[in-house]
């Protein structure tokens, strides 16, 4: 039988609140910020951390005129219109800090990480329903607590862009997704779906975030699984 919506919407948040909880206790590794006084354009882990960000703003951008078409309800759209703006305002101010610091603002947006690349191409084919929900209540519930939280609580002006000029916003997405959950999953088999995709994306999110740990250490390289050099391996054995 069906869940109340607002059970099945506490359901996922509490299924996405158990994620960031082994995130934050370090289940997955620990990004490292929050430990250096040098500049941030001249530490790798910084500047790699801005370049991964530009891809997802960019994604968004591409996938949410389409997902606009599914409803006439005129708030709604106006909702999915403004997250269209953010996340393109996003996109725009990561790629400028990127380029005033003199790197490369494109690097993972035309050669994404493999893995934090694979996830939006699995929304992507999600139906209405499964998408809100993994895309904006699980997905971006995830980036706001998991990623976000921890660079303004350790790194404000490291990650200035975000946490001034990005992390306002993803609230507001959030709750579009949690608003959308509510309203439109609500037989059996469509809870059903949501709670399956959500899992998976809560999968792919974990398995993701390993690597770009492992990556913004130093102790792996390249975008690809395949194409990856364990640096470390010739010294300290394998990671
Ligand atoms: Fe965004
Ligand atoms: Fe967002």
């Amino acid at each position: 039988m069906a869940k109340d919506p607002r059970l099945f919407v506490k359901e996922l948040t509490e299924m996405r609140q158990d994620a960031v909880s082994d995130i934050l206790a370090g289940k997955y590794g620990r990004l490292p910020i929050g430990n250096s006084a040098a500049k941030p354009e001249d530490r790798p882990e910084i500047v790699f951390l801005h370049q991964l960000g530009v891809y997802p703003e960019m994604r968004e951008v591409d996938i949410l005129p389409r997902r606009l078409s599914a409803f006439s309800d005129v708030d709604l759209r106006y909702r999915i219109c403004q997250q269209l703006f953010e996340e393109s305002k996003h996109a725009k101010l990561l790629r400028e800090t990127l380029m005033v610091w003199n790197k490369d603002p494109d690097a993972l947006w035309y050669e994404p990480i493999y893995e934090w690349a694979c996830s939006f191409d699995f929304m992507d084919k999600l139906d209405t329903i499964t998408y809100w929900s993994c895309n904006n209540l699980i997905g971006e519930g995830l980036f706001l607590e998991a990623i976000l939280v921890p660079m303004k609580k350790f790194e404000p002006l490291a990650f200035r862009t975000y946490v001034e000029k990005v992390m306002p916003d993803e609230g507001k997405h959030v709750a579009l997704g949690r608003d959308l959950v509510a309203r439109l999953a609500i037989s059996d088999e469509d809870q059903m779906q949501v709670r399956a995709a959500s899992e998976v994306i809560i999968r792919q999110f974990t398995h993701a975030y390993r690597v770009i740990v492992q990556i913004s250490e130093g102790k792996i390289d390249g975008t690809i699984p395949e194409s990856r050099s364990y640096r470390f391996s010739a010294t300290k054995g394998a990671d």
